[in-house]
C-alpha cells in the first residue's frame, strides 16, 4: 500500500511567516493581532485533516542588517512583530477538537521548569494535541533581551539544549501516570508515593521538582526540532519525533532525508517514528499558467532587502556589509548554520548574488514554491514522497488565510482521492495522527558524536 502523507501548516504570529510578502498580497486579510484570525487558520486545516498547526518564533526584533533596528520595522520583515505563540494557541485548544498545535520555544532562553510546566498543562487543555519544536535560538539580539551581552557558541547552545530537554523530561516523568487519586469521599487527592522529586544538578540547570502539573494525556509533547546543521541533525536523532525542513533542492532533501535516518538508527531509534518535513509554498490554479500568475504577482511583492534583513537575523551575521550585487562570501555563521548552508548551495549552484538571495529569502526562506493546477501539485508532492525526500510537507502561505483553504479545498481532496492522505482523524492525540507510538519517558543516552563527526 502506498505510503499516507502527513500535513501540518506553517505560521508565526505575526504579519510574516515565510513569505515577506503575504501582509501585502492583495487577497491577504492577515489581521495578526486578532484571536479570529489564528483561529479561522485552525479551523481550516482541521477541517482539511491536517496533523498540527506550527508556530515558528524569534525572541527579538532584527537588528543585524546594517546594525539597524528601524528599517526591518519600517518594512514589517520576519519577527518585527512576533505575538506569544504559547498564549495563541492556548486560545486554539478550545476552538479547535483535533488538530495537533506545536510552538517554538527556545531551550537557550528560557528555563526546564517553566517550558515543561508550560507544555504539560497545554497538553491537559487540548486533550494531548501538544508539540514542542525545540530551537536553540538564532541571534545576539535575543541574548539581549534575557540579559546576556553576548550569544552562546553555536554547539554549546546544543549542549545547553541537551540538558534542558533531560530535564524537562525528568519533569514531565515526576508524576506517574496513575498518581491521580481525587477520591472525594475519602479525601485522598494523590498517591504521594508516585509523585517524585527530580532534584537534578547539572553543568546549565538545577531543578528540584516535581513538576506541579499530572502527567498529561501524551505523557508528554511532541519533540520537534528544526536546526540543520550537523550538531543540530544529531540533536534532532536523539531527541525528535519530527523534524522540519527547509530545503529547495530535491537532491539536497533525499540526502537530508538518508543522513537523518541513519542518525536516528545510531541512537538505537526506529527511523519510522521520526517524521521528516520539508516545507513547501503552493500556487494552486483553475490551469498552470493561472498557477504562474499568482506566483509571479506574489513574488513581485518580495523585496531583496526585506530578505536580506530576515537573512542576517537568521544567521546572526551582517550581510549589509557587502555590495548586494556580489555572490555570497564564504563565510561561518554564529546563528542557524543549517539555513545557511541551505543558502550557500543554492547560491554558489545558481551562481546567486546577495540581492537574488535576497529576494528569494524575501520570497519564502527559499522555501520550493509548487507551482500548477490542484492535481499537478498533487504529483509533486506525491513524487517528493516516493522519492524518500519526506514523510509529510509543512505547508507556508503565500497568503493568508486564503492559500491554506485553496490547499484545503483542492489539493487534500485529490491526495484523498489517491488515498495518499488520510480521509479522517482516527485518532484524537497527535500522537495518533503521526502514527508514533506510545511516549518513551527515557530518552536514549548521550552519544559523545564520534559517529558523525564532519559529515
Ligand atoms: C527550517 C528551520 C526552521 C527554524 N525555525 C526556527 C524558529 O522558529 N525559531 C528559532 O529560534 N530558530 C529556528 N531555527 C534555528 C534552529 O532551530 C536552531 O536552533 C539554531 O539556530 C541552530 O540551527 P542549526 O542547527 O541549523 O545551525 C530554524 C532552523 C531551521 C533549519
Amino acid at each position: 500500500m502506498n505510503k499516507k502523507m502527513h500535513l501540518a501548516g506553517f505560521q508565526i504570529a505575526g504579519p510574516v511567516a515565510h513569505s515577506h510578502a503575504a501582509w501585502r498580497h492583495p487577497e491577504s486579510q492577515v489581521q495578526y493581532l486578532s484571536l479570529q484570525y489564528y483561529q479561522t487558520i485552525a479551523r481550516i486545516l482541521e477541517r482539511g485533516k491536517f496533523d498540527f498547526l506550527f508556530f515558528a518564533d524569534v525572541l527579538a526584533t532584527p537588528r543585524r542588517y546594517g546594525n539597524d533596528l528601524k528599517d526591518p520595522i519600517r518594512r514589517g520583515t520576519q519577527g518585527a512583530v512576533g505575538l506569544d505563540p504559547t498564549m495563541v494557541v492556548a486560545s486554539l485548544t478550545g476552538a479547535t477538537d483535533k488538530l495537533g498545535l506545536a510552538v517554538t520555544k527556545s531551550a537557550t532562553y528560557y528555563t526546564p521548569f517553566d517550558i515543561a510546566r508550560a507544555f504539560a498543562t497545554l497538553d491537559h487543555l487540548s486533550g494531548g494535541r501538544m508539540a514542542w519544536n525545540v530551537v536553540t535560538s538564532l541571534s545576539q539580539a535575543e541574548g539581549q533581551n534575557f540579559g546576556h551581552d553576548e550569544m552562546l557558541d553555536h554547539d554549546q547552545r546544543y549542549e545547553r539544549a541537551e540538558e534542558f530537554l533531560e530535564v524537562a523530561f525528568a519533569l514531565w516523568r515526576s508524576w506517574e501516570a496513575d498518581a491521580l487519586i481525587e477520591d472525594a469521599g475519602s479525601g485522598v487527592f494523590a498517591d504521594a508515593a508516585r509523585v517524585h522529586a527530580i532534584e537534578h544538578v547539572g553543568e546549565y540547570f538545577k531543578v528540584r521538582g516535581p513538576l506541579n502539573v499530572p502527567r498529561s494525556p501524551q505523557q508528554r509533547p511532541v519533540i520537534i526540532q528544526a536546526g540543520a546543521s550537523p550538531r543540530g541533525k544529531d540533536y534532532a536523532a536523539r531527541w525528535a519525533e519530527a523534524v522540519f525542513e527547509i530545503e529547495p533542492s530535491a537532491d539536497n532533501r533525499r540526502a537530508y532525508y538518508a543522513d537523518l535516518k541513519s542518525r536516528v538508527e545510531n541512537f538505537g531509534r526506529d527511523p519510522d517514528l521520526v517524521k521528516v518535513f520539508p516545507a513547501m509554498m503552493p500556487f494552486i490554479g483553475q490551469t498552470a499558467s493561472e498557477a504562474r500568475d499568482k506566483q509571479a504577482m506574489h513574488n513581485e511583492l518580495a523585496d531583496p532587502v526585506s530578505g536580506l534583513i530576515t537573512m542576517s537575523m537568521h544567521t546572526d551575521h551582517d550581510f549589509a556589509q557587502y555590495p548586494i550585487d556580489s555572490p555570497i562570501a564564504d563565510i561561518s555563521v554564529p546563528g542557524s548554520q543549517g539555513l545557511f548552508a541551505t543558502v550557500r548551495s543554492l547560491s554558489s549552484k545558481q551562481d546567486l548574488t546577495l540581492r537574488d538571495v535576497g529576494k528569494l529569502y524575501a520570497q519564502g526562506i527559499t522555501v520550493p514554491q509548487l507551482v500548477g493546477t490542484a492535481s499537478e501539485v498533487a504529483d509533486m508532492l506525491e513524487h517528493s514522497l516516493d522519492s524518500g525526500e519526506a514523510d509529510g510537507f509543512m505547508i507556508s502561505a503565500a497568503h493568508s488565510p486564503g492559500a491554506f483553504t485553496e490547499f484545503v479545498d483542492q489539493v487534500v481532496p485529490e491526495l484523498q482521492r489517491r488515498k495518499r492522505f488520510r480521509e479522517d482523524y482516527s485518532g484524537h492525540t497527535l500522537r495518533d495522527h503521526l502514527g508514533l507510538n506510545k511516549a518513551s519517558m527515557q530518552p536514549p543516552a548521550r552519544r559523545s558524536l564520534r559517529f558523525s563527526p564532519a559529515c
